[in-house]
């Protein structure tokens, strides 16, 4: 049986005073139970959120990680500074890196090399934008992007991945895939799992992220393999993101 997972992600969205209330809202109301939770924030808020989870079984997440260990990266953040400040997750190849920071299937592999190696739990995405939905490449666009995951991975790894299928025409955009459009790709993408490693393919949690709302969220999550969601509007604000964890 696989634990649900609702992880918040953040995007580039925050403030010292609005995290420190987005956050006490959340640890308000949020019951320890039914399925894991996380919130995947800005760098420079790291610190600030692990202060303020302390105690509570809400973990951290960061939004991307830099492929290098250390040196001359200007810029770049590594897995060993995240893990530093208590992240278990991050966010792998959010189609928002892909379409505006140039990320490749292969970077976004190698990424996914180094949050494993690291400790750091990957929430790898994938997802068709609505010209590649209409041209009917969905199960190619999204095949491709998880098989280049898969040929950096070993078996061994699946137990250490989350993915989230994230339709790109879904997210930030209101339009959310159907419980039968997203089981659809989620069964699919859990075949290709199953070819690395039957057994643990099984326990792989493969996300739904665009869009998902308190009011759409227990249909999306009652789908046999949709395993929790990846949330980006309705994260930001305690009420929306606790009804959604509730459904999980
Ligand atoms: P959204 O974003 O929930 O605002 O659509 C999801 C995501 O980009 O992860």
């Amino acid at each position: 049986m696989r634990r649900k997972l609702v992880a918040g992600n953040w995007k580039m969205n925050g403030s010292l005073a609005a995290n420190a209330q987005l956050l006490a809202g959340i640890k308000a109301e949020f019951a320890d139970g039914a399925c894991d939770v996380a919130v995947c924030v800005p760098y420079p808020y790291l610190a600030q959120c692990q202060q303020l989870l302390d105690g509570t079984s809400i973990r951290l997440g960061a939004q991307d990680l830099s492929l290098h260990e250390s040196g001359a990266y200007t810029g770049e953040v590594s897995a060993t500074m995240l893990m530093e400040f208590g992240c278990r997750y991050v966010i792998v190849g959010h189609s928002e890196r892909r379409a505006y920071f140039g990320e490749t299937d292969d970077l976004i592999s190698r990424k996914t090399r180094r949050a494993i190696d690291s400790g750091l739990i990957p929430i790898v995405c994938v997802g068709e934008t609505l010209s590649q939905r209409g041209a009917g490449q969905t199960e190619v666009v999204v095949g491709n992007q998880i098989e280049a995951v898969l040929s950096l991975l070993s078996a061994d790894d699946l137990s250490r991945i989350v993915v989230a299928y994230e339709p790109v025409w879904a997210i930030g955009t209101g339009k959310t895939a159907t419980p039968d459009m997203a089981q659809e790709v989620h069964a699919m993408l859990r075949r290709r799992l199953r070819e690395k490693n039957a057994e643990a393919a099984s326990n792989v949690r493969i996300l739904y992220g665009g869009s998902m709302k308190p009011d759409n969220a227990a249909e999306l999550m009652a789908m046999s393999d949709i395993d929790g969601g990846l949330i980006g509007g309705a994260a930001l604000k305690a009420t929306d993101f606790l009804s959604i964890v509730c459904k999980g």
